[in-house]
């Protein structure tokens, strides 16, 4: 990016917090908006598309205004979902459809077992990040794919866990071998794909494209990083949860069709939202910020998305359905000490 694109966008981000309070002018408005296509490599050629998209605009910045001039726990801002209205933000994300969870006839041991009353010392804030375990905010463009990026990433850091290495892995494999195209799926489902084909390639080796290729699984691919089961559960326990996060990053289900997540920016999510999950993330963390409890959340819509494309939402109220829906990968590794394989 040049400097002078870089000098509008700092402008403008002074411009943005400077006025927030206080009603706005139509040039600074304007302003606002020819920096913020700058900062998102917006070009219009159509000039009437354009004007609605800066009428679109105007009419979430007055939200975001709003907000913000309130006491509220979490802040919004003018990220990449700034010139959509709700409908088109909700259209452009709905890739979540988990099956197997509404299912009760999945099997009994991918189940998650509950803890019988054992009682357990967890650490009281988890960040998988600090432990190196989490790859780069990635973004699934408009393929409807968050459930393999959540696939993916929780494959991702349980490999480093176990390991030591963190490897980027490929959304596109499942796009392209699995599912065959774009569009809403299941992980469970991605995570039989993987074990039935002896494990995923690196992104590095099959990188993302956003739209459906033919699958490509010649030898020249290798299939680095494999795992042998699943786990799904616990479901509405956030106690339960809790364990699990501390032991790995797992899949999690939330609601985002809701303004306020679409324009969500930073702090810990307590705006409105409703409780039939539709969108995958990845649950990389917990903690409590000024006595409000969260779950760190690692999304699939780049850094301009929230705090540089992760989220905190509030914890233990089932914020947005995220209590619904858990999953998460296991592996075998030998653990020297005990002479046995053992599972994570
Ligand atoms: C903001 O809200 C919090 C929690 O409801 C409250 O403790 C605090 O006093 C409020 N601050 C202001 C400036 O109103
Ligand atoms: C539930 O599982 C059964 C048995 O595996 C399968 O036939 C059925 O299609 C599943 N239903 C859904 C909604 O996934
Ligand atoms: C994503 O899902 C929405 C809503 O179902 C649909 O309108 C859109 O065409 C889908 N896009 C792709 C690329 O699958």
């Amino acid at each position: 990016m040049g400097t002078v694109a870089q000098f509008i966008i700092l402008f403008v981000s002074l411009l943005f917090i400077s006025c927030s309070s206080s009603t706005r002018s139509e040039y600074e408005m304007k302003l606002l908006y020819e920096g913020w296509l700058v900062e998102h490599h917006k070009n219009y050629n159509d000039l009437v598309e354009k004007d609605k998209r800066y009428e679109i605009f105007k009419d979430n910045l007055k939200y975001i205004d709003e907000h913000n001039g309130g006491n509220h726990t979490y802040q919004l801002g003018l990220n990449i979902f700034a010139d959509l209205t709700v409908d088109e933000y909700q259209n452009n994300d709905l890739s979540f459809n988990p099956l197997s969870e509404m299912n009760m006839t999945y099997k009994e041991s991918n189940r998650h077992m509950l803890n019988k009353g054992e009682e357990l010392k967890l650490p009281n804030s988890v960040d998988w990040r600090e432990k190196g375990a989490v790859t780069h905010v990635k973004n699934q463009g408009k393929c409807n794919s968050s459930w393999a990026f959540s696939t993916v990433a929780t494959i991702e850091s349980l490999n480093k866990i176990v390991t030591g290495e963190l490897i980027s892995l490929s959304e596109q494999e499942l796009i392209d071998c699995y599912r065959k195209g774009c569009g809403r799926d299941d992980p469970v489902k991605a995570f039989q794909f993987i074990i039935q084909n002896d494990g995923i390639d690196t992104a590095e080796d099959y990188p993302y494209k956003a739209v459906y290729s033919k699958c490509d699984l010649s030898k020249k691919k290798k299939k680095v990083v494999s795992i042998n089961g699943y786990v799904l559960g616990p479901f509405n326990n956030e106690n339960a949860m809790k364990e699990v996060v501390a032991n790995q990053p797992v899949i999690g289900g939330v609601d985002s069709k809701s303004r306020a997540f679409q324009l969500y920016h930073s702090g810990v999510f307590t705006g409105s939202c409703g409780i039939d999950i539709n969108h995958a993330i990845t649950i990389i963390g917990y903690g409590e910020v000024d006595g409000k409890d969260f779950w760190l959340i690692k999304n699939s819509w780049g850094t301009s998305w929230g705090q540089k494309g992760y989220m905190r939402i509030a914890r233990n109220i089932n914020k947005c359905g995220i209590a619904k829906y858990l999953s998460y990968p296991t592996k075998r590794y030998f653990h020297l000490a005990e002479n046995q394989w053992q599972s994570i």
